[in-house]
């Protein structure tokens, strides 16, 4: 090694840390007060992590006599932390088109479900698909993620709904790890639906007695790495007596507690979560005030997903109320068949248009408390000495742009850094 550092990005109109004191997490106040430096330079080791951030001439005068390998002359461009997107279904073969013409002529989301379609469809073309085709699709769709400025992304399996295709799944996952620099928290939904021509009984059997055990057999050989467990809990779909139990049985052996609830229908998922010791609950469209309340305490992080809201026509879940009441509030893309998004940044501007929040509050929901609902925001989401250098240097002439202008965020995206290195 013949520099004494990596990448020192020099002089920045707007560096956007986000937080600078450690936090794990912002509550709503906090997230009102990002911290901001204006004319910043940033310094990152050859381990990949910020090794300093401060005004020019400051990092200019400490760093005096060093060498890096590389500089990026950032002058009057903008930087923020990478963002981190958490909620994605990034694995399947096939797609939803004829579905998204469907339901805009008014079929409802649990009409095509219930009808074989929805899930079903997509389980059918992804037990078909092979292994290559699997990763293939995955890898162009992070790739796509990567450049509208995600570095870090959680990916779900959930359409297989059997050992085979869930660890097919998990495999495809895990392979991209090794090929995409993107960072990855990996969950296993194999309770995502019922498959077609089982009951509930059935399934949750299947999961618990099949598809817990065998993953736990390839994890401890290292084939595949797993952080969550992830269930549909939902009306029609797995209750939560199902839900409490699957949860418990991932939690038992170490995944973290990140599952979707109360989205088409009140099922009291967010006090299960509160319960349980989730660390995140998503959508959250049908909470109630109690569930609100239970996930203030229990620092369960509400995952709230904009384009599903939008595509559905459901109706908005209440951020305000969340936020005002404490609960820890992060964005996800929910990228899916049904929701074909790609972009953090468009998230965000949904998240504010339609959830109301501020853009102070989105960049937040979508940086360091995307960030804990992974349970990585000791190293991720903010721009901080000993944290990695995922970063985004963008070309406006203020931060916000990357909220304000709808679409088109590739070509605002000048640069997008991940430990460190240009990607
Ligand atoms: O988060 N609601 C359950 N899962 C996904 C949809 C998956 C699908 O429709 O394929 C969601 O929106
Ligand atoms: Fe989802």
């Amino acid at each position: 090694m013949s520099s004494d550092y990596r990448l020192l990005v020099r002089n920045a109109r707007q560096m956007v840390c986000v937080c600078d004191a450690r936090q794990r997490f912002l509550l709503k106040e906090q997230m009102q007060q990002l911290a901001v430096l204006e004319h910043a330079s940033l310094v990152v080791g050859h381990d990949g992590l910020v090794k300093a951030v401060g005004g020019v001439r400051e990092i200019d005068e400490q760093f005096a006599g060093s060498s890096f390998e590389r500089t990026l002359d950032v002058t009057g461009l903008c930087v923020v932390p990478g963002l981190v997107d958490a909620h994605t279904h990034p694995v399947w073969a096939g797609d939803r088109v004829h579905e998204f013409a469907m339901k805009l002529a008014g079929a409802s989301y649990m009409d095509v479900h219930r009808a074989g379609g929805g899930i079903h469809f997509t389980v059918e073309q992804t037990r078909a698909a092979s292994q290559s085709d699997l990763q293939g699709a995955l890898s162009g769709r992070l790739e796509r993620m990567l450049r509208a400025g995600t570095t870090l992304v959680e990916c779900k399996s959930g359409y297989g709904l059997d050992t085979h295709t869930e660890l097919a799944m998990l495999r495809a996952i895990q392979s991209v790890r090794h090929t995409l620099p993107i960072g990855i928290s990996a969950t296993y939904c194999g309770a995502h639906a019922v498959p077609r021509g089982k009951t509930q009984e059935e399934a949750l059997q299947d999961v618990l007695c099949e598809q817990l055990p065998r993953l736990q057999e390839c994890v401890s050989r290292g084939e595949v790495c797993v952080d969550n467990i992830d269930v549909f809990c939902e009306k029609g779909v797995f209750d939560r007596d199902a839900t409490r139990q699957i949860l418990s049985a991932g939690k038992s052996i170490g995944l973290n507690i990140n599952f979707h609830g109360d989205e088409l229908h009140p099922m009291r998922a967010a006090e299960l979560g509160a319960e349980l010791g989730a660390l995140a609950v998503s959508h959250l469209e049908e909470v109630s005030d109690e569930g609100i309340v239970a996930m203030a305490r229990s620092k369960t992080a509400a995952v709230l997903l904009p384009t599903t809201a939008y595509i559905l026509r459901l109706k908005q879940p209440r951020a305000r109320d969340m936020l005002d009441a404490g609960v820890i509030v992060a964005l996800g893309s929910d990228f899916n068949p049904n929701a074909y998004c790609c972009s953090m940044p468009l998230v965000m501007h949904l998240a504010c248009v339609n959830m109301r929040l501020s853009l102070t509050e989105a960049l937040a929901a979508a940086t360091i408390n995307a960030a804990y609902a992974l349970g990585a925001s000791h190293t991720h989401g903010s721009l901080e000495p000993g944290k990695q250098a995922d970063l985004l240097v963008i070309n406006t002439p203020r931060w916000e742009h990357l909220i304000y202008q709808l679409g088109g965020h590739q070509e605002l995206i000048k640069h997008v850094v991940i430990k460190g290195n240009i990607v």
